[in-house]
């Protein structure tokens, strides 16, 4: 069998294992020691004192000459025989500890066995996760290489903490979904067929309800958006439909852009556009991940996860600029762009999920535009949202999880560059307005096949790669959505256990 067949069948996640983390009372033998400094209105401060090996070293003289301020993530080395590193934490803030473990294990990832001596900071559930988030996920590493660099660091200790295991292995949970969803993006799209998108979401969904339609059934049905995007490759389309039902009573259905490789099709990319299109399948493998994390941590929530999944490839047989297809639910699309592919596939996706699924609310994932991280940069994704308590919601959770994200106008006056006519409507704004704003327009057309349901579109296209390692971030797919998705679904669970548990109590009295 060829190696890429082979790994499909054998999928694990991630690919490549992480290290341990562990909670302990006391710091164990032989391993890296980090002591946390804390930034303080006197100027930085040690958290907690250095262990026996460095006992004998003047403290604050050290950081003098080092000028350490504290700040999240500074590393000063302790001049001593065993290693002893001092973390600037910052406030100790989430935020804080997501990039001061993050920048801790690039520093110690030659080592074997780490210990981070938090007994000095007060720490809670939401700083544990971020610490043990930016631990683990700047830890991540994906290779295709014949033999991958092996990770020295095998352990992680944390020394405090120990009646935060329950805070600690859900976000292991987390972690371990988010770099699942960052193999999926990694994958090479030589690899990455639709068919094999397809089965990779079984495997990382195994034991929840999975179904797969291929392209005779999408034909059946009637999703032409996803078929007329998929028909130019000899790897037919698919859609994933995924559940779990954790009892919530709304049911919220995600949406997600799985598009395996994406060249423009017939209005072709140039090279350096197409370079990193194996991720514009991130949406899909962003929702397939919450699915993951989600059902692991048992939450009260009902989630459907919907990915759209084509290749959109150039050929004989593929579709035009100029064709008109007709999209699930019965709307025609004039396709004028064939780069302008992932509205099509999201628009059959979400008009499933209005008609057929009746979701209580609609939030769709995509590496939709160019122009949006023209717009945001790197590390915000932009929010659409046709509810404004929605979007609140996704606000929260993006300040929790730490992945960010910034509002977007749907510009009413901009609905009129989508008429058409000859179709209901087209898939790129008519250029002749010069209305610029193709992310608003993209987020436009996916609203016409909502129902008027409350929905939410997150535009990733910028945070879904990365360039480079940076903080909890490493180069290539960066996972995002996960984490921030998942923060959300768990406050939903809280806040409608909350209203559910009001109800009762006044109904009764
Ligand atoms: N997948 C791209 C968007 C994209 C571009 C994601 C760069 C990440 C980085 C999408 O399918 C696309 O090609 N969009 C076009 C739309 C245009 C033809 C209206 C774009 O943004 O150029
Ligand atoms: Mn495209
Ligand atoms: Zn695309």
């Amino acid at each position: 069998m060829p190696p890429a067949r082979r790994r499909a069948a054998a999928a694990r996640f991630p690919e490549i294992a992480l290290p341990a983390v562990g909670l302990a009372a006391d710091l164990p033998a032989a391993a890296v020691v980090a002591v946390p400094t804390r930034t303080a209105d006197s100027g930085v401060v040690l958290a907690g004192s250095l262990p026996a090996a460095a006992s004998a070293v003047d403290v604050e003289a050290l950081l003098e000459r080092e000028s350490a301020k504290g700040g999240a993530g500074e590393l000063v080395a302790v001049p001593v025989e065993a290693r002893v590193l001092l973390l600037g934490v910052g406030d100790a803030a989430p935020g804080d500890l997501r990039k001061a473990g993050a920048a801790l294990a690039r520093r110690a990832k030659d080592d074997v066995d780490l210990a981070l001596d938090l007994r000095g900071l007060p720490l809670d559930g939401p700083a544990l996760h971020a610490l043990v988030e930016g631990l683990l996920l700047a830890s991540y590493s994906f290779s295709r290489k014949a033999e991958p660099k092996v990770r020295a660091l095998q352990t992680i200790t944390l020394v405090g903490p120990v009646g935060l295991q329950r805070e600690l292995d859900a976000a292991l949970t987390v972690v371990r979904a988010v770099c699942a969803t960052r193999d999926l993006v990694n994958t090479p799209s030589g690899e990455k067929s639709p068919a094999w998108l397809a089965a990779a979401a079984g495997d990382l969904l195994k034991g929840l309800d999975v179904t797969v339609l291929d392209e005779k059934q999408l034909a059946a049905k009637g999703f032409g958006g996803i078929l007329g995007v998929g028909q130019g490759s000899s790897r037919p389309p698919r859609l994933v439909q995924a559940s779990y039902d954790g009892g919530g009573r709304t049911h919220v259905v995600l949406v997600g852009k799985g598009i395996t490789f994406d060249t423009g099709g017939l209005s072709l990319k140039p090279n350096p556009g197409m370079l990193d299109m194996k991720m514009d399948m991130g949406g899909a493998a962003a929702v397939l991940g919450t699915l993951r994390a989600v059902a692991d941590l048992g939450l009260e929530v009902k989630v459907t996860v919907l990915a759209a999944v084509a290749e959109n490839m150039p050929s004989g047989t593929a579709q035009r600029p100029g064709d008109v297809l007709v999209q699930y639910g019965g709307r025609s699309v004039e396709v004028l762009n064939t780069d302008a592919e992932g509205r099509l596939v999201l628009a059959d996706a979400i008009a499933y999920a209005d008609r057929d699924l009746k979701a209580d609310v609609i939030v769709d994932v995509a590496t939709l535009t160019g122009a949006m991280p023209v717009a945001l940069g790197k590390r915000h994704a932009g929010l659409f949202s046709s509810d404004d308590a929605l979007a609140g919601q996704l606000e929260a959770a993006a300040e929790v999880s730490g992945e960010a994200l910034w509002r977007m106008p749907l510009v009413e006056d901009y609905r009129v560059a989508l008429d058409s006519p000859v179709a209901d409507l087209r898939n790129i704004g008519q250029p002749k307005l010069k209305l610029q704003g193709g992310s608003i327009t993209a987020a436009l057309f996916l609203r016409e096949f909502t129902g008027g349901r409350p929905w939410a579109h997150l535009d990733i296209a910028g945070p879904a790669m990365a360039a480079g390692d940076s903080d909890e971030v490493t180069k290539g797919g960066t996972g995002y959505g996960v984490r921030l998705l998942t923060a959300w679904l768990a406050e939903l669970a809280r806040t409608s256990a909350r209203t559910t548990t009001r109800t009762r109590t006044r109904r009764s009295a």
